[in-house]
């Protein structure tokens, strides 16, 4: 597989598990969070996805497309594991997604017991009867994807 395919493998998987994951979340009451902005690709799947719901991002530094920066007011800028502690104190364990893309999900002080899932086995997910894979979980779901080592 070249890298073009695997990028785009990638990608698809990513959009696949975050329309899969659409009705689950859309049942469940709180914010949808995510850990890693980047260029602000997923970020704008997610607002499509769920109109109108608050969606907080986390990020070291903001290089985003300008189009895809979420408000200041919905941004936690900082190491995500301190900042992930802020948003806790701030918004409480309400969390209906958690999706982190970037670095291995323990790093940016994310569980790290995830399962592997559909369709790469680069996803890893933790998102109850949400989880392509089946896994029980609790009520929020996390999902990471990306160069994460998973076991
Ligand atoms: C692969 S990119 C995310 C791509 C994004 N989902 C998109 O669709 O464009 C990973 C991002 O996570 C951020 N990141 C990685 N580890 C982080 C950490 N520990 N704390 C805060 N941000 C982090 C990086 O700065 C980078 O912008």
């Amino acid at each position: 597989m070249s890298r073009l395919d695997s990028f785009i493998a990638r990608m698809q998987a990513q959009r696949d598990c975050l329309n899969f994951l659409k009705p689950a979340v859309a049942a469940l009451p709180g914010p949808i969070l995510e850990v890693g902005l980047g260029n602000g690709r997923t970020y704008d799947h997610l607002r499509d996805l769920f109109p109108g719901r608050d969606i907080y991002v986390f990020e070291r530094t903001v290089a985003a497309h300008p189009d895809c920066i979420p408000p200041d007011d919905r941004l936690f800028l900082g190491e995500a594991r301190e900042s992930i502690l802020r948003a806790a104190r701030t918004l409480g364990a309400v969390a209906a997604l958690i999706w982190a893309s970037g670095s291995a999900p323990h790093s940016m002080g994310l569980p790290r017991r995830e399962a592997t899932c559909s369709p790469t086995s680069r996803s890893t997910s933790r998102a109850g009867s949400a989880c392509p894979s089946r896994r029980a979980c609790r009520r929020t779901a996390t999902f990471s994807t990306g160069s994460a080592n998973v076991r």
